[in-house]
């Protein structure tokens, strides 16, 4: 089949790729001259598993194109999807300027059937505004060419995308004809084997679906850090809370690790999106503002932990700070807690020695000459004259470092763990100060 996807990031790249390998033939097409040219040469804009060797195999069998030449694009696939990004408004509400600007640039150029997939997340009635600019731009070509919109939420993880595309949970359609829903099942037929994956309901429905998964996910976490701020002033240990409830089949063990707050470009801005929408429909939805309040405020656990450490005053000490990606195994620092804690860090007069295994170049284009901050080649190097360690995301190369190592590199030999990494009785007994995410009886109470 013939597969059009604008915008070739984390969503676009992956949804191309992976329709290709299956056997289809695609056209990635984006507005970014630069990423576009260095996927023509095979150079990855992004660090995803898997992605690096899949493109370049598509590549080579000719099933995998990009361009930035939109009406070429538009000309070549039936199937026209939109994974071009969605950021927060002035007002969190969601910018559909890039999603109505595709929408728009389709139209401009469609002289066959389309089916206009909208795979960005995209507040609840967006498959109407699409419908309507398609509309309009047609009408003023004088142009009664037939298309069809479907609303077609993407869940895919980063560091897992690749297999969340091929293998997913499920596959949501949101369509209002079934000549659609009949495409999109083609189109998916070799993603849904094994058993039904294909969720189809209305439009509506399908939109709000993506918001109600990452609110719910958001609401996890922010339940987590609730209660792990209570354990800590409880003296209880959030951990063997967390195994003792997780073990309950309702509740289940996925996303109810406590930690310093969580990032990424989906919970924050959809949890906002989805708050404005409520609001524009006259509804206050209390729980999603505290899940995004409990979250700000996670944030500042850590930061917090370390100057009430040092007395209220950092000013002149040297941080070696683990972790930049807002989680392991990709290299998106959008929304990361670890920049909210080492800009606050450098703001009260601490240096920051930073290292993360794959976001290293994203850091160097976020801060480029910021004072105070050094961003260095490797774990070791952060501890180089350095007076404590910060721990902000859960890669596994931080799990198991030579704690004996940490003790004698760091000058005032303390660990501050925003991911709860490490046993605090092992670190106790090695005469590290270890403060965690709500372990109070088991670490700070011990040792602040
Ligand atoms: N990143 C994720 O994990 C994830 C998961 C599920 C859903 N989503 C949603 O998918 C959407 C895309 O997210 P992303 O992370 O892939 O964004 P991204 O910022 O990585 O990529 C968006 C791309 O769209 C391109 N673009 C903008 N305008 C364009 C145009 N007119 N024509 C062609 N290309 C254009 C940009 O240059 C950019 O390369 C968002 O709505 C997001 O919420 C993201």
């Amino acid at each position: 089949m013939k597969v059009t996807v604008f915008g070739s990031g984390y969503v676009g790249l992956v949804t191309g790729v992976c329709l290709a390998e299956v056997g289809n033939d695609v056209i990635c097409v984006d507005v970014d001259q630069n990423k576009i040219d260095n996927l023509v040469k095979g150079v990855i804009p992004i660090y995803e598993p898997g992605l690096d060797a899949m493109v370049k195999e598509n590549q080579a069998a000719g099933r995998l194109h990009f361009t930035t030449d939109a009406k070429q694009a538009v000309e070549h696939g039936t199937f026209q999807f939109i994974a071009v990004g969605t950021p927060p408004d002035e007002d969190g509400s969601a910018d559909l300027k890039y999603v109505l600007t595709v929408a728009e640039t389709i139209a401009s150029y469609m002289d066959d059937y389309k089916v206009v997939i909208n795979k960005s997340t995209v507040p609840v009635g967006t498959a109407d505004k699409v419908k309507a600019i398609i509309n309009q731009t047609l009408h003023a070509r004088s142009s009664s060419t037939e298309f069809d919109v479907v609303s077609n939420p993407e869940f895919l993880k980063e560091g897992a995308a690749i297999d969340d595309f091929m293998k997913p949970d499920r596959i949501i359609v949101g369509t209002d004809n079934p000549r659609t829903t009949e495409l999109l099942k083609a189109l998916y037929a070799p993603f849904n084997r094994s058993h039904e994956r294909i969720v189809s309901m209305d439009i509506r429905s399908a939109e709000l679906t993506k918001y109600a998964a990452n609110a719910m996910l958001a609401t996890k976490i922010s339940f987590m850090n609730e209660l792990s701020n209570l354990a800590e002033l409880l003296g209880a240990d959030i951990e063997k809370v967390r195994n003792g409830i997780g073990s309950d089949s309702r509740i289940g063990y996925s996303f109810i690790y406590p930690g310093c707050g969580y990032g990424g470009s989906c919970f924050p801005k959809d949890v906002k999106a989805l708050e404005r929408t409520a609001k524009q429909v006259g509804y206050n939805a209390e729980l999603l503002s505290a899940v995004e309040n409990v979250n700000d405020r996670q944030k500042q656990v850590l930061i917090n932990k370390i100057i009430k450490h040092y007395s209220g005053n950092i000013e002149g000490k040297t941080f070696a700070l683990w972790g930049l990606a807002f989680k392991p195994k990709t290299d998106d620092m959008r929304e990361a807690p670890s920049r909210v804690i080492l800009e606050a860090l450098i703001a009260a007069g601490a240096k920051v020695q930073a290292f993360d295994p794959e976001a290293m170049e994203e850091a160097a284009r976020i801060y480029a000459n910021t004072e105070g901050l050094m961003l260095v080649g490797s774990m070791d190097e952060t501890l180089e004259n350095a007076d404590a360690l910060v721990v902000v995301t859960e890669w596994k190369n931080f799990w198991s470092p030579d704690f004996d190592m940490l003790k004698t590199k760091l000058n005032d030999s303390v660990i501050f763990d925003g991911r709860n990494l490490y046993q605090p009785d092992v670190l106790h007994k090695k005469g590290i100060t270890y403060y965690a995410i709500g372990r109070g009886q088991t670490s700070d109470s011990k040792e602040a």
